[in-house]
């Protein structure tokens, strides 16, 4: 829980930044969006969500998961005692795909830094990826949803060490009753995360930096270091 002051700048640090995503233009679904859905939720949340990318319903209404899927989303919320306003909700893409294609690579490339610079600001300790593309993309590796959700992660994410926690997407969920039993279970064991104190990052040894022989110091150049 940030200090007053703190969450203050925070919120209109990542309002800012919002103002700024809005206008972008950095791949082809600028052209057909209605507009760029950023995020909701507490700028101070410990736990951030990041999905795929906004569908109709969120082009529509400019926030993520309003449709079946978010309504989903709220519902295993409020099982676990919280609700949208406790927490942060993004996706990794900012513009709806058409026809709710696939997120294409160079999307993903093009707009991730947006992710990571919400990350950054918000300093979530605990992100739950939803689905097989948030996962991939935040753990850095090519384990699928089905082999990874449920196992947390400890990573780096916005210079930060935090527990990536993946899920299975709602969205996949809602038709499988099997996924959303699992969904559920995976969700149970979120306030326990939220409670536990990630270790402080091992401290990053500086290597000394070879120059090269012109700049090499006469005594060097003698052997003596
Ligand atoms: N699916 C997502 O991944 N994100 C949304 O915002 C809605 C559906």
């Amino acid at each position: 829980m940030a200090a007053a002051s703190d969450s203050l700048t925070r919120q209109s640090t990542l309002s800012d930044y919002a103002a700024q995503v809005a206008g972008c233009t950095r791949c082809r679904l600028a052209q057909g969006r209605t507009q760029v859905v950023f995020g909701v939720g507490d700028p101070d949340a410990d736990l951030m969500f990041v999905g795929e990318a906004p569908g109709f319903h969120e082009d529509q209404q400019g926030f993520p998961f309003v449709g079946q899927a978010g309504k989903l989303l709220d519902r295993l919320l409020a099982g676990i005692g919280l609700e949208r306003g406790d927490v942060y909700i993004a996706n990794i893409l900012k513009c709806r795909p058409p026809g709710n294609r696939d997120p294409q690579p160079d999307e993903i490339e093009a707009c991730e830094s947006h992710l990571f610079r919400q990350m950054e600001l918000i300093e979530p300790r605990v992100v739950a990826t939803l689905g097989n593309f948030a996962t991939k993309l935040l753990s850095g590796k090519q384990h699928g949803i089905t082999r990874v959700h449920g196992v947390v992660q400890e990573t780096t994410l916005g210079g930060r060490r935090v527990a990536l926690y993946p899920l299975y997407h709602p969205a996949a969920a809602l038709y499988t009753p099997a996924m959303l039993r699992t969904l559920e279970e995976d969700f149970s064991r979120i306030p326990a995360l939220l409670e536990h104190e990630l270790p402080a990052p091992a401290p990053v040894i500086q290597l000394p930096v070879r120059r090269p022989l012109a700049t090499a110091t006469a005594q060097e150049q003698l052997g003596l270091f």
